[in-house]
């Protein structure tokens, strides 16, 4: 692939009013996820509640991409068509995750390191064959007494910059994601820092890797106060904080920025990408690349039971549909309420 071609992949990731759906949850996450609503981890199950993400007739029109894992990128509809031709068919680009998962970091208690370096040369290359537009690598930074270490975010971004050139190499537009988590007690301020400290790190490993952030998509954490601290910052402190440790940190070259949902509720993630789009003048389109924000409602809806797919597809386009608008800062309650309606 071209480097035009690159950019133009990376471009329309992110076009106006569009953003990602992550639907690449690993086998120990699925189950998870299907715990909540008491259905079996089997592989029958995950290709039916992926069919029911996929095959969602007109979510084209707010989804440009969908984060596959790899089992779903070799699944097929029930009628037999393979998922990834679903998408390509409707114009929504499949992605993959291609980092093997966080591990223990040696060294360093509490905190970890994303492995999956080793073969990825050739299965970028197989990815490709299979439609592959982009590809995610996830880090994580967990902030807590004494951490993140310096080693720890170095080793992250590091991995980070090697994925993506490799990424690059083959064709594929990486999205880059470091992401700061938001399970501690910590206030805002200290995740502003963290995330400012993460991204510089990043964004200098990348360069030194000789990754062209023109075809580079960084998928990240909003800056918020962590889940078990007393003072919850609001929406407007949420937007501002991000804006400008975003400011500070990511290079203007960076055609778009996506976020994940991290763990904020469905509507959170929602007013949160709006405030941002709707009173800031940015140098890159945001946008969302949410798992749980996006999915929630719809399993739920689904609950295992296929005479419930239209309603949970319903429920999922609803969410797609807001954040289509919040990322060009055009949601509102109003808009909110038509799903009810
Ligand atoms: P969440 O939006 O559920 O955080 O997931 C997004 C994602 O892809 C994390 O890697």
């Amino acid at each position: 692939m071209s480097a035009q071609e690159l950019a133009a992949t990376a471009a329309a990731m992110v076009a106006k009013g569009r953003g990602v759906l992550a639907i690449d949850e690993s086998l120990g996450t699925i189950k998870k996820r299907f715990d909540t609503i008491g259905i079996e981890n089997t592989e029958e199950n995950r290709r039916a509640y992926r069919e029911l993400l996929i095959a969602n007739p007109g979510d084209e029109k707010y989804v440009s991409g969908m984060i596959l894992f790899d089992e779903t990128i070799r699944q097929s509809t029930a009628k037999g068509e393979a998922f990834a031709k679903v998408l390509i068919s409707k114009g929504v680009m499949p992605g993959i995750k291609v980092d093997a998962g966080a591990k223990d970091l040696a060294g360093h208690p509490g905190e970890q390191v994303t492995e999956g370096l080793d073969g990825l040369r050739e299965r970028l290359a197989k990815y490709r064959e299979l439609g592959v537009r982009f590809a995610k690598w996830r880090a994580v930074i967990t902030i807590g007494p004494g951490i993140p270490s310096t080693g720890c975010i170095e080793a992250n971004a590091h991995a980070l910059a090697r994925y993506a050139g490799l990424c690059q190499e083959a064709g594929i537009v990486p999205m880059v994601e470091p992401e700061v988590l938001m399970d501690a007690d910590n206030t805002i301020d200290r995740c502003y820092e963290v995330t400012e400290y993460t991204l510089r790190t990043v964004f200098n490993e990348l360069v030194r890797q000789r990754v062209t952030l023109e075809h580079t998509i960084l998928k990240t954490n909003m800056v918020v106060s962590g889940k078990l601290c007393p003072v919850q910052a609001g929406m407007d402190e949420i937007a501002a904080k991000t804006v400008s440790c975003l400011r500070r940190a990511v290079p203007a070259a960076i055609p778009g920025i996506v976020f994940l949902s991290g763990g904020q509720s469905g509507l959170d993630a929602t007013r949160n990408l709006n405030a941002m789009n709707a009173a800031y003048d940015l140098p890159w389109p945001l946008s969302f690349s949410y798992g749980r924000a996006l999915q929630a409602d719809a399993l739920k809806a689904w609950g295992g039971k296929p005479e419930n797919v239209a309603k949970a597809q319903k429920v999922l386009l609803h969410r797609e549909r807001c954040n289509g608008l919040a990322a060009m800062g055009q949601y509102s309650a109003a808009v909110e309420a038509e799903l009810a309606a």
